[in-house]
């Protein structure tokens, strides 16, 4: 298997999660590299659910340790919270198999607050962020006067940061954003009840990752969120804070790019999209809660009702390009079974001109009208069938989008549960 980036490449939720949680199996380690707990990340097993917002997808396979890399930002009352719900099913994390990095930020409670509060200000034209504190976060980090997690070993520095910061962040939230400020004592008294949680796991994850290299072990590497909510390349302003290209894993992880053997990218077989922001062949209609209600299409971390639409293949092939995507997993086939026609979007009309990529500007992408290739449905369930036993009509559908993207299709995912994919 050697090393794996496993990348998202619509909006997020193209089901990651699960395509990890089948790929840990012939991995030795699995790494988050970016993002923060506005990801939600679902698993079945023994049709038993569990979502993860930190902590990696790989966790469920006892003898595999994850890591959090430095791209990565943690509130960690979220990751403690995760802790405890894998314990209370008999998952215990132990330093040997889980290691976050010294150099991850810290999501503090102004994070969260600023993020909500900002929303709120701008009403009509919020992002819909996930709320939080990402993205005030990764300010800070950018800033130069944020925390990580090696700063919550040296209490003195940490409370002097704390109290500086604090003293900004107030006068921003309550003068500006007109919200509560925070409280200095609590949040420092809290953050050391963290620290010694957190301690034992915090280490150089980049170093471990390196001698796991040269010892040839097999990484996995989750991506989060989805290419185009890339903060570069993804529907800027409507995007998350954090690059979430395949590429990032080396500023996430600290992990060499020519080390890279395999980059495979996840996506729906039809698109959804949560918060703001263009989305081209998104369904307004009746078709669009069907999708919606059929695939569950329901935040994992927020519950919010997710936009859905036809599968957008400029934005997938743009994806393909942009992080060198050589073998793609598709997911969530079975929801389209029972449709009698299915569309799928191989350009856009922009200003009376047919392009095949996705505009700069947020206003030109909603100016896009999809131009779609239709293709017939198929009736029968697809619960247990191989490659060759597929409906021909759903093999046809695969093939068109196996060559329109230029790549192998190497996983077919028909159910939420580990069993339902085609390898
Ligand atoms: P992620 O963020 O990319 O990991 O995706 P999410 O977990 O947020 O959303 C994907 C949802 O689809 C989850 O509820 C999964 O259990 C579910 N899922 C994954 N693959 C399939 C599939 O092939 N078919 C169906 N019906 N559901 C799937
Ligand atoms: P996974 O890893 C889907 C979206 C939010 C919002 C925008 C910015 O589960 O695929 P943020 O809180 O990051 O500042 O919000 O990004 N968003 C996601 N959408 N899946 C995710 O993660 C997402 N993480 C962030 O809905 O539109
Ligand atoms: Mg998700």
């Amino acid at each position: 298997m050697a090393n794996v980036v496993v990348i998202g490449l619509q909006w997020g939720d193209e089901g990651k999660g699960k395509i990890i949680d089948i790929l840990a199996e012939q991995a030795d380690i699995v790494v988050r590299f970016q993002g923060g707990n506005n990801a939600g990340h679902t698993i079945v097993v023994n049709g038993k659910k569990h979502i993860f917002h930190l902590i990696p997808s790989g966790i469920l396979h006892p003898e595999k340790c994850c890591c959090i890399g430095n791209g990565v930002v943690i509130d960690p009352a979220v990751l403690l919270e995760e802790f405890k719900k894998l314990e209370e099913n008999g998952i215990e994390l132990t330093p040997e198999r889980f290691l976050i990095s010294e150099r991850a930020h810290l999501i503090m409670p102004y994070h969260k607050a600023i993020d909500l509060a900002r929303e709120a200000k701008k009403g009509k034209t919020k992002i819909g962020t996930t709320g939080r504190g990402i993205g005030p976060c990764y300010e800070d980090k950018a800033a130069r006067t944020g925390f990580r997690m090696i700063d919550l070993m040296d209490k003195s520095f940490f409370e002097k940061r704390l109290k500086t910061q604090i003293e900004e962040k107030n006068f921003y939230l309550t003068q500006y954003l007109k919200a509560e400020g925070v409280n200095f004592r609590e949040i420092a008294q809290t953050y050391f009840k963290y620290a010694e949680k957190l301690s034992p796991f915090i280490g150089n994850v980049a170093q471990f990752l390196w001698k796991a290299k040269e010892e040839s072990k097999n990484i996995l590497f989750e991506g989060a969120q989805g290419t185009h909510l890339d903060m570069d390349h993804g529907t800027y302003p409507y995007v998350t804070s954090s690059n979430t290209v395949a590429s990032s894993i080396c500023s996430g992880a600290g992990f060499p790019i020519n080390a890279i053997d395999t980059i495979i990218g996840v996506c729906k077989a039809y698109t959804t999209r949560v918060g703001g922001g263009p989305f081209p062949t998104e369904l307004t209609d009746s078709l669009g809660n069907y999708l919606r209600e059929k695939g569950k299409e329901f935040g994992a971390t927020t519950g919010r009702p997710r936009r859905c639409g036809w599968l957008d293949l400029v934005v997938v092939k743009q994806a393909i390009r942009l992080n060198g995507v050589q073998k793609l997993a598709l997911t969530k086939l079975d929801v389209l079974t029972g449709l009698d026609e299915i569309k799928v979007c191989i350009g856009y009309n922009y200003q009376g001109k047919t392009i095949n990529y996705v505009p700069t500007s947020f206003s030109a992408i909603a100016e896009c009208k999809p131009v779609y290739k239709s293709f017939p449905g198929w009736k029968e369930t697809l619960k247990g069938k191989s490659w060759k036993e597929l409906p021909h009509t759903a093999k046809a559908y695969l093939e068109f989008i196996s060559d329109f993207l230029g790549i192998p299709i190497s996983i077919v995912s028909t159910g939420p549960s580990r069993e339902e994919v085609i390898q």
